[in-house]
């Protein structure tokens, strides 16, 4: 494996024959910010399934992050990020510092993330899916993979990523990749190591409450976020940013069929986000009426 912290370095790993044995193999991509866990190496074992050159970066983006988040105390653990990276099929990783990312410091250019991006955690973190898409394209633009994998625990980043691929016609196959859980159903984050023993305790009312939410889906969204929400209700704790059940693009909520419930919340200082599937039955009578598209928390 080899570990290119340059540009220069990147491109010599990418030309390495020894790593890439035919010339035309394709390149697969996992951005990262590192702190890995049994989530990401969820994402590398499917890109190594592929036959390729597997590309994994490591970067904690400044530009992502608003001004009274949590950048300086993001867990930085490289040691044995490399060892995971290793264990799982990992041929380069790319871990530049931000001068390297941002020599000219912010980009004058950004990606405008579009309407999805301003909903949901766009709303909560202002400038988040600029930062996010910015990075994104820029670390395209350095390793030019063919494929890039993301997980579905980042419902909204993997849409946003999809439609800028689509929107800005990058030849990149985007391939989204179930959430891993614990085996008590919290979604593996970097953030839960923030968590002390009775947070994560009352962290679990997420999971808890997207699978109410999907149990009671064939009776329609009114009863899914009714059922959530008496979920949450019951854990004071969790301060509930958004509890929302919207359509598979995000873009309206949704009403029947195919849907996506999303929740976000902070525990603490630590805000943690989750979401699940949904598949809507038929609506009850008052359905598709009056009911808000969130019982907390405005994101339209
Ligand atoms: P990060 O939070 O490190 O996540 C990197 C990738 O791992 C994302 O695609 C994320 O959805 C996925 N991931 C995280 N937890 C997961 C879990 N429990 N199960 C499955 N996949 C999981 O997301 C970012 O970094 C950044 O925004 C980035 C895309 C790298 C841009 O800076």
């Amino acid at each position: 494996m080899i570990v290119a912290e340059t540009r220069a370095e990147l491109r010599e790993a990418l030309a390495d024959r020894a790593v890439v044995p035919a010339a035309d193999d394709p390149v697969i991509l996992v951005p990262t910010m590192g702190a890995l866990h049994e989530g990401h190496a969820r994402l590398f074992d499917i890109a190594a399934s592929r036959s390729g050159q597997l590309v994994a970066s490591v970067f904690v983006n400044p530009l992502q992050f608003g001004p009274a988040e949590d950048l300086t105390r993001y867990p930085r653990t490289f040691d044995t990020d490399l060892q995971l990276c290793r264990d799982h099929g990992v041929d380069v990783v790319f871990a530049p510092s931000t001068a390297e990312v941002y020599p000219a410091g912010e980009p004058m250019v950004a990606i405008d993330p579009g309407p999805v991006g301003s909903i949901l955690e766009g709303a909560s973190r202002p400038g988040h899916f600029r930062g996010v898409l910015t990075v994104v394209t820029k670390l395209f633009g350095l390793v030019q993979p063919d494929v890039a994998v993301f997980g579905q625990k980042d419902y909204q980043q993997l849409v946003l990523v999809t439609q800028l691929v689509d929107d800005l016609c990058m030849p990149i196959e985007v391939v989204g990749a179930d959430t891993v859980r614990d085996g008590d159903g919290l979604a593996l984050s970097s953030r839960n190591r923030y968590l002390r023993r009775e947070q994560r305790l009352t962290a679990l009312s997420l999971p808890r409450a997207l699978a109410a939410g999907q149990a009671a889906a064939a009776e329609g969204p009114t009863a899914v976020l009714t059922a959530a929400e008496q979920v949450l209700a019951a854990e004071p704790d969790v301060a509930v940013d958004y509890l929302s059940l919207r359509t598979l693009d995000l873009r309206s909520p949704a009403r029947r069929g195919r849907a996506r419930l999303l929740v976000a919340g902070r525990v603490g200082d630590t805000r943690l986000i989750d979401n699940l599937a949904v598949e809507l039955g038929a609506a009850s009578a008052d359905d598709g009426g009056g009911w808000p598209d969130s019982v907390r928390g405005a994101q339209t």
